[in-house]
């Protein structure tokens, strides 16, 4: 019997228009993060790239900047817009901040309300949802102090995406390692396409005095 023709369909791109904030920290991860970014420019989707100063001793900006097709902003006092100094702008047009790799410093200063940088101002200025995708060495990662810093992010709202258990760049193994490409993909996709699924922006969530979080 003759095979039918190929369906000539193209695959579904739930991501298709949608613009994420993708915002690199200084961990050895971010290498992985340039794949991870192709997929999502592969899939429609419109990717601005932000990196903290620590970032890029590990990937150069160019790289992020090609695969992107767009600027990459690194730099709080670099002032392209004068209209919106502090690049929060940026967060107000995106659907989602994907913040991979998250150091344990990032994950501190955002749980602590700090922004010294202009990923961590954009962070705490967040007018769309925030993902944390982690990336560590396990004794970062199983540190009360990160732990407790993972739980108030989470009870405020923030995403984690990972990390997984695993080998990690510092030859030990354990938890800490990123989520790999595809996983994030997959993660940010279901956020992004499940009704009700996205958490309120944080930085719009008015706390009543006195409630605790
Ligand atoms: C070679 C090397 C690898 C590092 N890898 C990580 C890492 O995977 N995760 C992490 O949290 N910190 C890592 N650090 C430490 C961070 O770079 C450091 O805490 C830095 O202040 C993070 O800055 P940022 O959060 O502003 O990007 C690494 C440092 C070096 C020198």
């Amino acid at each position: 019997m003759p095979k039918p023709p190929p369906s000539t369909s193209p695959p579904p791109q739930p991501l298709h228009g949608r613009e994420i904030i993708l915002a690199v920290c200084g961990g050895i991860a971010a290498y992985k993060v340039a794949d991870l970014l192709s997929k999502l420019v592969q899939r429609s989707c419109g990717v601005t790239v932000v990196m903290t100063p620590s970032a890029t001793r590990f990937v150069t900006p160019l790289t992020f900047q090609t695969l992107s097709g767009r600027p990459v902003r690194t730099d709080m006092w670099d002032l392209p817009d004068s209209s919106d100094p502090q690049h929060i702008g940026l967060t107000e047009k995106a659907n989602l901040m994907l913040v991979a790799p998250a150091t344990a410093n990032i994950i501190a200063k955002t749980a602590a309300g700090l922004c010294d940088d202009l990923v961590s101002t954009m962070i705490n200025a967040a007018a769309c949802p925030v993902v944390f995708a982690p990336a560590m060495n396990n004794l970062m990662w199983t540190n009360p102090i990160t732990q407790e810093n993972v739980q108030k992010l989470t009870r405020l709202g923030y995403r984690f995406i990972g990390p997984e258990e695993g080998w990690l760049a510092c030859r030990n193994t354990g938890p800490g390692r990123m989520s790999e490409a595809g996983s994030i993909l997959e993660a940010v996709t279901q956020i992004l396409t499940s009704p009700g699924a996205i958490p309120k922006p944080v930085a719009r969530t008015i706390l009543k005095p006195n409630e605790d979080v």
